[in-house]
C-alpha cells in the first residue's frame, strides 16, 4: 500500500510530495510543496507512465515494488524529459533491466542528452497505439506543451488521459489525490493558473491545438504530472485552458502593480485603487517589490486592465517592475488594455521604460498618456487619478 492511491482499480498512483522544496524550477516559490505524480498501470503488461524528481526517489521506487507486489515492470512510457520527471529514470531502469522504455524519438535523443547512455525503447510516432493487455494507450504528441518532445498517453479502456504537465498544480497533495476531494476553486484555482500561466502560458497556440486533437476522445480522467487527478467535473479545468490559452481575461477588473521606494508611488497606487472600488470595478493591488512575481504574471493573465506604477531608479524603471514587465512580455501576454504611471524627484524616465518593454506585446492598448508625478502626491493629483480611474472604466 504504501504511499499510493488507487485511481482505478488497476491504475495506481505511485508518485510523491515534496515539501522541502522552496522553489520549483528555481524560480516558483512553493509554499505548498509541490506533487510529482507517476502512474502505474497493473495489466497483462505493467506499465509506468514517468517518473519523478530526484528529491523523492526512495518513496518513489518503494511505492513502485509494493503496487508490483513482487511483479516485474515491463514498459516505462517517458512522456516530457525535463528532470522533474525524468532524473529518476535510471533508477527504475536499474531495478528492472527487462523493462523497455516507450518514447517518441525527439525523447529517445533528449535521453541520450541528459544521462549519456543507451536504452532498451519502442519508439512511438503520434496516434500509435500500444496494448498492455486490456488497456491501451494511444500516444498523442504534444510539441511545445511545453517541451518539444511532450507526448500524451489516452487509456481507451478506462478514459484516462495521462496529461503530462498540462493541468499541474503547484502545492502538495497531501494524500487528497482527486480534485475534488478539496475545495479546488477556493483553496488550489489560483495555484493551477499560476502554474498554467508561468509554465505553458507562452505556448497558448500549442496548448489550443492539442486541444483540438483530444476532441474526438471520451476523456472521463484527468491524470497530470502534478498535482490532482480529475475524475469529475473534467470539463471545468478544461475550461479554464480553452479559456487561458487564448489570453483572454477571466475578469474585467484592474491589476495595479506599484514599484516605490519610500511609500510616494505606494500612494498614487492605493489612491486610484479607492477611487476605482468607489467605482465598482475589482481591484488586485501589489507591490512588486515583496510579491513574487509569478503570483502577478497569473494575475495579469486573469484581469482584463493592466496599471503599472514606478519610480525611477538609476534613470530608468525600478529593478523589480522591469523584472515583471519583462516577464510578461516573454510570457507572450497580449490583449490588455494598459496605463503607466511614473514618479521621480527629478528626472522621471520610468514609463518610458515600461513602455518600450511592453509596446511589441501583441493587441494590447495603452489607454491614455502616463501620468507622471513629481515626488509625491500634490494638489493636482487627485484630479490625475480620479480622471484615469474614469478611462479605466469607460474602457472596462
Ligand atoms: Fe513538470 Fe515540464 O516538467
Amino acid at each position: 500500500m504504501r504511499c499510493t492511491r488507487k485511481v482505478s482499480e488497476d491504475i495506481i498512483w505511485v508518485g510523491a510530495d515534496d515539501r522541502r522544496l522552496a522553489l520549483f524550477e528555481a524560480v516558483y516559490p512553493v509554499p505548498l510543496g509541490m506533487a510529482y505524480n507517476s502512474y502505474l498501470i497493473l495489466d497483462e503488461k505493467c506499465t509506468l507512465i514517468d517518473t519523478v524528481d530526484r528529491a523523492v526517489t526512495d518513496v518513489f521506487l518503494e511505492n513502485i515494488e509494493s503496487t508490483l507486489g513482487g511483479r516485474t515492470l515491463d514498459y516505462l512510457v517517458v512522456q516530457h524529459m525535463e528532470p522533474d520527471h525524468s532524473a529518476t529514470l535510471f533508477d527504475v531502469l536499474d531495478r528492472y533491466p527487462t523493462c523497455t522504455v516507450v518514447c517518441n524519438q525527439k525523447t529517445y535523443s533528449m535521453i541520450l542528452a541528459f544521462k549519456n547512455k543507451e536504452v532498451r525503447a519502442r519508439i512511438v510516432r503520434d496516434g500509435d497505439t500500444l496494448s498492455l493487455g486490456r488497456h491501451s494507450l494511444t500516444f498523442i504528441f504534444a510539441p511545445m506543451v511545453h517541451w518539444p518532445e511532450v507526448m500524451v498517453s489516452y487509456d481507451s479502456c478506462s478514459g484516462t488521459l495521462f496529461t503530462a504537465d498540462a493541468f499541474g498544480v503547484f502545492g502538495a497533495l497531501g494524500g487528497a489525490l482527486f480534485s475534488d476531494e478539496v475545495d479546488f476553486e477556493r483553496g488550489y484555482l489560483d495555484e493551477a493558473r499560476r502554474y498554467y500561466c508561468n509554465i505553458v502560458g507562452k505556448y497558448g497556440v500549442q496548448v489550443q491545438n492539442l486541444f483540438c486533437k483530444l476532441s474526438a476522445l471520451n476523456i472521463k480522467a484527468l491524470c497530470p504530472l502534478h498535482g490532482f487527478v480529475w475524475r469529475a467535473n473534467v470539463g471545468y479545468i478544461v475550461n479554464k485552458y480553452l479559456l487561458w490559452s487564448t489570453y483572454r481575461p477571466e475578469k474585467r477588473g484592474v491589476v495595479i502593480a506599484y514599484a516605490s521606494v519610500y511609500g510616494n508611488t505606494e500612494n498614487v497606487a492605493n489612491a486610484l485603487a479607492c477611487r476605482l472600488f468607489d467605482m465598482g470595478v475589482e481591484c488586485a493591488l501589489y507591490d512588486v517589490s515583496t510579491t513574487d512575481r509569478s503570483h502577478i504574471l497569473a494575475e495579469c493573465f486573469k484581469y482584463s486592465h493592466l496599471v503599472f506604477a514606478s519610480v525611477t531608479y538609476n534613470g530608468t524603471a525600478f529593478v523589480s517592475m522591469e523584472h515583471l514587465l519583462l516577464d510578461l512580455a516573454s510570457h507572450g501576454l497580449c490583449a490588455r488594455k494598459i496605463a503607466l504611471i511614473e514618479n521621480g524627484s527629478w528626472s522621471s524616465s520610468a514609463a518610458s521604460r515600461m513602455r518600450e518593454i511592453l509596446t511589441p506585446m501583441r493587441e494590447i492598448e495603452f489607454i491614455n498618456e502616463d501620468i507622471s508625478f513629481k515626488s509625491a502626491m500634490h494638489t493636482d493629483s487627485d484630479h490625475k487619478i480620479e480622471s484615469l480611474a474614469r478611462k479605466i472604466v469607460s474602457t472596462l
